[in-house]
């Protein structure tokens, strides 16, 4: 896919070269004045004329004639040198390589060079060009008669640069396209409807990905979990057809088993409220119930290409949440794995029910600090919006590495509170240790407390992705549908984990 060369661009010849542009006074930077004298200054007209602009996000395509071997030139505006960010020039590669898509070209150079500034060095731009190469071009193949074929994309992409190591840059290629990847996994996972991925597709998929990258497989059935005493995680299942399953991967890179990251994702297939049923337009979206599981797995994934050396569990909790003669009701109490009891007010509150034993389950098998992934509350979203997921935590040093890994991924979390007064309301039942829906008041506070009873003392952070699983409108580095959120920011962790 990726080949570097340790020299500039424009004597070697390819269907496209594409360039990044600052905004800069006076004329072209060094780097491009030779490019500039091939056109015989033709390029600094374009941009007195404004043909070619360093705004941000400005595309202008060139045909060469011959004037340099590559065929067309794609200049795409960076904006002001001193403001760009690792993030923007993600942005710009989005932008740059849906066109190139859309233009259905196969092969493409990148001047690596004119992206890089003082902050945003080479092996930076490096990463940032694939993760956004497989970002912005990520489809999903939907079951039309005439289906949406995969669109020609690009095969080849050579990067030139003559400011770092081939090898190191060849090296952040690499992570930077596995996080890409990974992240397309998860948005896959997301987007497939819940009639083809059950709790049992799910399992499959992970045993797959087990088979590829050697991790060790554990996966639970019903009567695995009766003898386990998984109440909770049984009786969200209570009324379905489909088996559930816990899935659980490790991945072992430390001698010991110790110093263990347990990453945990709510896997319900769809969720359609139980007997607290959801409205007929609630419903709709609910096979994205999985998000969580999804980003789990697309991080497992991230884990299994770069092998950073950690020890990580990752434990998913899969069922569909349904209605039948034997479903769960609202009133009743069910016991769940750690002992605890819990007063059942809404059946769709479940996220929290079965991420209880799969918490539990995790610290059975070792986990010294956790992180649970959920789309569990419609409160997160009116709290905090579509674009920043909600945090809670038990401890805030174990807060502050999620909370680092998040911000350099790009996928921002923010944290809410969970005080005593709110912890007694999830206590607060006549019938049972627990509740698990103790009104509307602090929705998604509600939902973190609850699962933070089951993590007790164990270093914890939740992870409500309700509002940022999925998104309506696409963007630069990818389209309406799933999103893929925090993948990257659980393999980041775990890379940067100390
Ligand atoms: N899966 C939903 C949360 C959700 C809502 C995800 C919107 C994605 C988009 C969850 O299981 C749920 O139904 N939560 C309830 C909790 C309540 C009953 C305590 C909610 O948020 O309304
Ligand atoms: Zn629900
Ligand atoms: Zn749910």
């Amino acid at each position: 896919m990726f080949t570097v060369r340790r020299q500039q661009p424009f004597t070697e010849e390819h269907e496209s070269l594409i360039i990044g542009l600052f905004d800069r006074p006076v004329k072209f930077e060094e780097k491009l004045l030779e490019l500039d004298h091939s056109f015989s200054g033709q390029l600094t007209e374009l941009v007195k004329s404004g043909d070619i602009s360093a705004r941000k996000e400005q595309i202008a395509k060139i045909h060469t004639f011959g004037q340099i071997p590559s065929k067309r030139l794609y200049m795409i505006g960076l904006g002001k040198e001193k403001e760009s960010s690792f993030e923007d020039i993600r942005e710009a590669f989005g932008v740059v390589f849906k066109r190139i898509k859309k233009d259905k070209l196969e092969e493409t150079a990148i001047y690596l060079d004119s992206f890089t500034t003082e902050k945003v060095e080479a092996l930076d731009v490096a990463h940032a060009l694939s993760e956004a190469f497989a970002l912005a071009t990520y489809q999903f193949e939907d079951y039309k008669q005439k289906p949406n074929e995969p669109e020609k994309c690009i095969e080849r992409i050579v990067v030139y640069t003559e400011e770092a190591d081939s090898e190191e840059i060849n090296a952040a290629l690499t992570v930077g396209y596995a996080y890409g990847k990974g992240t397309n996994s998860a948005r896959t996972l997301v987007n497939t409807p819940g009639n083809l991925l059950t709790a049992t597709d799910l399992a499959e998929y992970a045993k797959e990905l087990a088979e590829k990258y050697s991790f060790e497989v554990e996966v639970l059935e019903k009567d695995d979990m009766i003898k386990l005493g998984m109440g909770a995680m049984l009786a969200v299942n209570q009324g379905s057809a489909e088996p559930p399953k816990m899935i659980v991967l490790k991945y072992q890179a430390k001698d010991e088993w110790t110093d263990v990251i347990g990453l945990v994702g709510k896997g319900i297939t769809f969720d359609t409220g139980g007997y607290s049923i959801k409205t007929k337009a609630g419903i709709v979206g609910m096979k994205t119930d999985m998000g969580g599981a999804a980003a789990v797995l697309g991080a497992m994934e991230v884990i299994g290409e770069l092998r950073p050396e950690q020890n990580v569990v990752a434990v998913i909790p899969s069922t569909d949440n349904m209605i039948s003669g034997n479903a769960l009701k609202p009133d009743d109490v069910i016991m769940s794995m750690s002992g605890k009891t819990i007063e059942v007010l809404n059946t769709d509150a479940e996220g929290r029910l079965v991420l209880a034993d799969a918490v539990t389950y995790a610290k059975h098998h070792g986990a010294n600090y956790l992180v649970d992934v959920a789309t569990l509350t419609g409160g997160v979203i009116t709290a905090l919006g579509t674009e920043t997921t909600g945090a809670m935590t038990n401890n805030d040093e174990w807060y502050q590495q999620v909370f680092e890994a998040s911000i350099e991924a790009g996928e921002p979390i923010w944290r809410l509170p969970i005080f005593e007064k709110d912890k007694q309301r999830v206590r607060n039942s006549k019938m049972a240790d627990l509740n698990n829906s103790p009104g509307s008041e602090g929705h998604a506070i509600m939902g973190g407390a609850f699962i933070g009873e089951f993590a007790d003392t164990t270093p914890w952070v939740h992870l409500d992705i309700a509002g940022t699983a999925t998104t309506k409108k696409g963007g630069n580095l990818g389209p309406s549908g799933a999103t893929g959120v925090m993948v990257r920011t659980l393999a980041l962790l775990v890379e940067r984990f100390q």
